[in-house]
């Protein structure tokens, strides 16, 4: 697994300073409100862990699940969501947490699909956000790391559900990529 990484990105240290600065500010930001926490599976499951282990207030956590690569390197477009139930909302200050913007189809859907709950309130947190020109805009609240436009694996994020155990981040080798996309 270690040899399909062309280069560490973040190691854990890293990481995990970051981790510390996003969870005090939004510590800061909720001190006063009830925050209810929507993470975005699968690939937020180990941020938002170790994220909200930094966060000392009485929150609430709920999950979407939505998928729209199908196995490729490229996004579908096609934002599936994998549950039918919506996590209770209403009138609550929402924040949405998730891996990594890239086209921006996930987390536009997401907020879309929660809005229709009317929420009090919808920030966005991700840990990865990559520099490009996006196919659907989305404002971030929280960013861990901007990256370049590469495939990224580790720390929860996958391809083709591999390297989510991977303790860092890493750039994938680009041929592992390429055999792949038919
Ligand atoms: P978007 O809909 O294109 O913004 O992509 C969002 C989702 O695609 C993320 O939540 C990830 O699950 C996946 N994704 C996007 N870029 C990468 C990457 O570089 N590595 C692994 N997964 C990615
Ligand atoms: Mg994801």
């Amino acid at each position: 697994m270690q040899g399909d990484i062309e280069r560490v990105l973040f190691d854990e240290p890293a990481i995990h300073r970051r981790l510390d600065e996003l969870a005090a500010q939004i510590s800061k930001n909720y001190r006063d409100r009830e925050l209810t926490v929507i993470a975005v599976l699968s690939g937020s499951l180990m941020f938002m862990a170790d994220l909200l282990r930094r966060v000392p207030l009485p929150l609430k956590l709920d999950f979407l699940s939505a998928a729209s690569y199908h196995g490729k390197a490229q996004t579908s477009g096609e934002v599936i969501f994998k549950q039918l139930a919506l996590p209770d909302v209403t009138d609550r200050d929402i924040l949405i947490v998730d891996d990594i913007l890239d086209s921006g189809h996930t987390l536009a859907a997401v907020c879309e699909k929660l809005e229709t709950a009317k929420p009090c309130s919808v920030r966005v947190c991700v840990l990865l956000s990559k520099m490009k020109q996006r196919a659907r805009c989305v404002d971030t609240d929280y960013v861990g790391f901007e990256i370049e436009d590469e495939f990224v694996v580790g720390y929860g994020l996958d391809f083709r559900e591999r390297y989510r155990n991977l303790p860092y981040i890493g750039v994938l080798r680009k041929e592992l990529l390429e055999q792949s996309s038919e």
